[in-house]
């Protein structure tokens, strides 16, 4: 299923090291929310992807929306940023999209999305507002962990441990790369 970017799968995964606070911030967020994640999903890729990608597809709706609303207060071009950040909201819905079909979210499981993006959608936006540098460094490391993760599902299913599921089953809008991201991260 992960024919498209095959090429991408054997690139070392870049660390960006923390370079101040704002920067130690972020990290400490994203281990953070790394914790649950492994407590609740353990190596169940598919229903981890599930919720990666709603949490993933929140930061661009939130960027996107105070970029909107700062380029109305002070009256100026936004030189593309929401177009740019709505399009990343997006790209990740439809990530979402792809692994539901696979992975089959339980009634439980949508609970946890429940209060996860609950509690994920507010504690960012108030980042975002307070700390927008913090703010977009925590996704940067989000990617990061999603790029481990699905590295890890990739070994999964060459192991023969995780179906592998034939490109023509996924959702159409998901059969290519959408534009600028790898079908999976
Ligand atoms: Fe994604």
């Amino acid at each position: 299923m992960f024919d498209l970017h095959d090429h991408d799968r054997n690139a070392s995964i870049r660390h960006h090291l923390p370079a101040g606070l704002s920067d130690r911030i972020a990290l400490r967020v994203v281990k953070f929310m790394r914790v649950f994640a492994d407590a609740f999903f353990a190596r169940r890729y598919g229903h981890r992807a599930v919720v990666l990608e709603t949490v993933a597809a929140v930061p661009g709706m939130v960027g996107g929306m105070l970029q909107h609303l700062k380029a109305l207060r002070h009256i100026r071009d936004d030189e593309s940023w929401i177009r740019e950040l709505l399009d990343e909201a997006e790209n990740e819905r439809m990530h979402l999209m792809a692994f539901s079909k696979i992975a089959k979210p339980s009634l439980l499981e949508r609970a946890l999305l429940l209060v996860a993006q609950g509690d994920f959608f507010n504690l960012y936006f108030l980042l975002y507002l307070l700390a927008p540098r913090t703010a977009h460094r925590v996704v940067g490391y989000l990617e990061k962990e999603a790029v481990i993760s699905y590295t890890q599902y990739l070994e999964m299913v060459d192991a023969g441990h995780v179906e592998s599921v034939p490109l023509r089953k996924w959702p159409s809008t998901t059969g290519t790369c959408h534009r600028t991201h790898a079908c999976v991260n």
